[in-house]
């Protein structure tokens, strides 16, 4: 199976900018924002892993009224793990009791499942026939790697080191989105378990140009011309911005994760497993620095995550940035927060 060369996949994705708006899921990618950055000539790109088949393709529908460019649809590799043991729960549960009190919330049952099914979400996919499908977390199943090219879909996958490239490289993928240490949200590493090989993105692009011959998109803490220049010297046929992106007009970035956002231009962030059990970065709040002190009140990926969302929920709904995931990048300055458009426009000046 070959994939697709590099030209072929951006030229039949038609783009104007050599940019992919980040897929953000859980909130960030808004409908408005995907299509706003389709529109002005990136690919914009749906974070669908927290959304069932039927909002998937709800989604998908709004994109294409606003817009008829090309855009991506991005989803979570699913993670088999047994039902997690009842003595690691009722950890869970007193290491966060205090929180839920404190938010006026429930003491939480937990059972599986504990992530959205892929199967049907693979499916809507399939159906709707994005211009790519992205996905983060792992390879793709020889299958569904059949399955997409079948229908026609150019895939990128997602790596953290140059093992990870190759896997991917090898499995048939179209290109390969190198996530460096610096990117906002999820660590993208296969092993739900695994320590952090935590490589920058210059390193990983220096490691992989030359070697993986899919077509490299950079990711990580770029937020400008300078950046993206840089990266596409560097041998990347394109960039993933996500964090520059997350205070636009568009963007579904909720009320106190923005205040939090824009607070400083100098965001300090780093690494927790507090929030869903695998490793992502934003910005330092109280809930990261108390569960990182608590390890064995976490719970593993995907589990963690279910867990936490009546918290993040009800900070959400509370205006308090004490129990959100604030995802960020470590790339500093203050954040754009006029028209996607107007910042690509700026980007591509
Ligand atoms: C709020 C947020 C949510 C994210 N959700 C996803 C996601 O659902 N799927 C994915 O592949 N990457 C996700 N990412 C990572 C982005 O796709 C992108 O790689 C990252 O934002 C690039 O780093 P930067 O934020 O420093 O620009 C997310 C990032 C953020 C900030």
């Amino acid at each position: 199976m070959s994939a697709l060369t590099d030209s072929d996949l951006f030229q039949k994705l038609g783009l104007k900018h050599p940019l992919i708006v980040a897929p953000m899921a859980g909130g960030p990618s808004s409908v408005d924002l995907v299509a706003a950055a389709s529109a002005a000539g990136a690919l914009g790109a749906m974070g669908g892993a927290y959304s069932n088949a039927a909002a998937i393709e709800t989604f998908a529908a709004q994109v294409r009224q606003r817009t008829d460019k090309p855009f991506s649809i991005n989803l979570f590799i699913p993670h088999s793990i047994p039902e997690v043991a009842a003595d690691r729960v009722e950890r869970a549960i007193e290491a966060t009791a205090g929180y839920r009190q404190e938010l006026e919330l429930p003491s939480p049952e937990l059972s599986p499942p504990y992530e959205e099914d892929f199967g049907p979400q693979f499916e809507a996919v399939l159906r709707l026939k994005p211009a790519c499908f992205s996905f983060v977390f792992g390879l793709l199943s020889a299958d569904h790697v059949r399955e997409a090219k079948k229908a026609g879909i150019p895939l990128i996958g997602t790596a953290t080191t140059l093992e990870e490239a190759r896997a991917l490289e090898d499995s048939g993928v179209d290109a390969v989105t190198l996530q460096g240490f610096e990117t906002g949200g999820h660590r993208g590493i296969f092993g739900a378990k695994a320590a952090d090989p935590e490589i920058g993105i210059r390193d990983l692009l220096a490691q992989c140009a030359g070697t993986i011959r899919v077509p490299l998109i950079a990711a990580g803490g770029l937020m400008t011309a300078e950046d993206i220049r840089a990266a596409l010297k560097a041998g990347a046929r394109a960039v993933q911005m996500g964090t520059a992106f997350l205070a636009c007009t568009e963007a579904g970035t909720s009320a106190p994760y923005r205040k939090k956002l824009l607070e400083t231009s100098e965001r300090r962030t780093r690494t927790t497993r507090a929030f869903s059990g695998r490793f992502a970065r934003g910005i330092e709040n109280r809930f990261m620095d108390e569960m990182d002190r608590k390890p064995e009140g976490i719970l593993p990926f995907p589990a963690q995550n279910k867990f936490t969302r009546d918290m993040r929920g009800a900070s959400t709904a509370q205006g308090s940035p004490d129990f959100l995931s604030l995802w960020s990048g470590t790339g500093k300055g203050k954040l754009w927060q006029g028209k996607a458009a107007d910042l690509i426009e700026r980007l591509f000046a």
